[in-house]
């Protein structure tokens, strides 16, 4: 990594040609406007990282609101303004998004503060944010195009690898930022400057974190959780005496990270197996936590944190139910396949990997594999049409048959159309 002036290239290299053409366009638009642009943040970071990042942030000298407005006039986009924040995000006919700010001194929004936005320099805005590797701006206008402004030696930090604030009461403004430095250890393999680290250190002794809502720390842990590897960064949080402000009973064990360990392999083993399907990665690591917390840990956390319903949903699926379900697949003699249908039929995805992976037995892990990949999509040849053709009346009846039939073809009782049909006539006959 070297110290650059200059991003044009870069910018012209990395960016789809789509998304450069954009930013030079927005560049002539302010030119015309006589208002400096600049693109910021994590775009920037991540274009000096070589890593691909297509949220760009915009950032005006003067009413981003309004500049927004024309620049998604001439793209034939929509636009969205909070006029609270001067802020808007403009999405093109193809979807495509853009997040456009006045440039301003203040990164909170006060309970009583009315729309005062004040504008102020890209000196001040860049001053506001959190690390000096998330504090670098590109210039967007005329001949100044892709020149970078770095105020606050963000380019020597991404190359010492180093996290840090960009002055001493950034972790009083906002706590939540030792969360998000965490994440960006974790994420780049960087680690807090010295003297960042005090300031941690001394955060989490001020107990700025009780007050922190439930919402906000939330967003932070499904952040740190969504991360490529969550465990490290856990285990960060566990060192800088964070791990209590999730619940005042988790601490780091053996028994975790062997846990979060046993996580990230299945996730693995998922994501091979369904390329295509999404899953809540972070929701797993939340049951992991859970399922060391004592009896009540499920319970606390759900009345701490506003999960959505279904995530609720599949939290509390474990609650004190993961022994049971375990107890319940490992039984002897082993289970039929319609069995292990009926145990974890309605089971979220992110359950069935979270009890995979708190399974101690290979047999069980085998079992959920096999629910997972095969049992829980298979369907009987004869469908309630062939019930209808063979004469049986309409009515409740036709649920139970249908039931029966796909046990019996989950054990493998019938294989034939002509067992099935055998199968059914046997049944009513009983
Ligand atoms: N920011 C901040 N303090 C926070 C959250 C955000 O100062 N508590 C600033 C950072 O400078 C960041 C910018 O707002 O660059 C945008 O925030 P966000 O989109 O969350 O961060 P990114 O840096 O883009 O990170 P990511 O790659 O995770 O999206």
């Amino acid at each position: 990594l070297v110290h650059h002036r200059d991003l044009k290239r870069q910018l012209q290299e990395k960016l789809p040609p789509r998304l450069f053409t954009l930013i030079q366009e927005a560049g002539q638009l302010a030119d015309r406007l006589d208002l400096p642009l600049y693109v910021v943040g994590g775009c920037v970071r991540d274009l000096l990282l070589g890593i691909e990042n297509l949220d760009l942030d915009l950032v005006v000298e003067g009413d981003g609101i309004a500049f927004a407005r024309k620049l998604a006039a001439e793209q034939l986009g929509r636009v969205k303004a909070h006029d609270r924040f001067g802020t808007a995000v403009i999405v093109l006919p193809d979807g495509l998004k853009l997040d456009v700010a006045t440039a301003r001194t203040e990164y909170y929004e006060y309970p009583t503060a009315l729309p005062t936005v004040e504008q102020s320099s890209i000196k001040k805005d860049l001053y506001r944010r959190d690390f000096t590797i998330n504090a670098l701006a590109v210039r967007l206008n005329g001949r100044g195009f892709g020149e970078v402004l770095d105020f606050y030696g963000g380019q020597r930090d991404l190359k010492n690898q180093a996290i840090r604030v960009l002055h001493s009461l950034s972790f009083v403004e906002d706590p939540t930022r030792v969360f998000r430095a965490v994440r960006f250890e974790t994420r780049f393999g960087f680690h807090l400057g010295k003297d960042t680290l005090a300031l941690a250190k001394a955060a989490v002794k001020m107990a700025l974190f009780q007050k922190l809502s439930g919402h906000r720390l939330l967003e932070e842990l499904k952040a740190l959780c969504s991360e490529r590897e969550p465990k490290s960064g856990l285990k960060r949080l566990a060192e800088l005496d964070l791990l209590r402000f999730i619940h005042p009973k988790l601490s780091w064990t053996p028994r975790l990270e062997k846990l979060l360990f046993a996580v990230e392999e299945t996730l693995d083993w998922y994501r091979l197996l369904y390329l295509d399907r999404k899953l809540e990665a972070w929701l797993v690591y939340m049951m992991a936590i859970a399922a060391v917390l004592p009896d009540r840990g499920v319970t606390d956390l759900l009345k701490r944190f506003p999960f959505s319903e279904r995530e609720a949903t599949t939290l509390k699926a474990l609650r004190g139910g993961a022994h049971r379900l375990l107890r319940q697949l490992s039984k002897q003699p082993p289970l039929k396949p319609s069995g292990v249908c009926r145990i974890l039929e309605g089971a979220q995805d992110e359950a069935l990997v979270a009890i995979m992976a708190q399974s101690p037995s290979d047999r069980v892990k085998r079992l959920v594999s096999a629910y997972l990949t095969a049992w829980r999509q298979a369907v009987p040849r004869l469908t309630g049409k062939d019930l209808q053709s063979m004469g049986i009346k309409p009515g409740p009846i036709y649920g139970t048959v249908l039931t029966q039939l796909r046990d019996a073809h989950l054990d493998g009782l019938v294989k034939t159309e002509a067992e099935e049909r055998a199968f059914i006539e046997k049944l009513l006959r009983r």
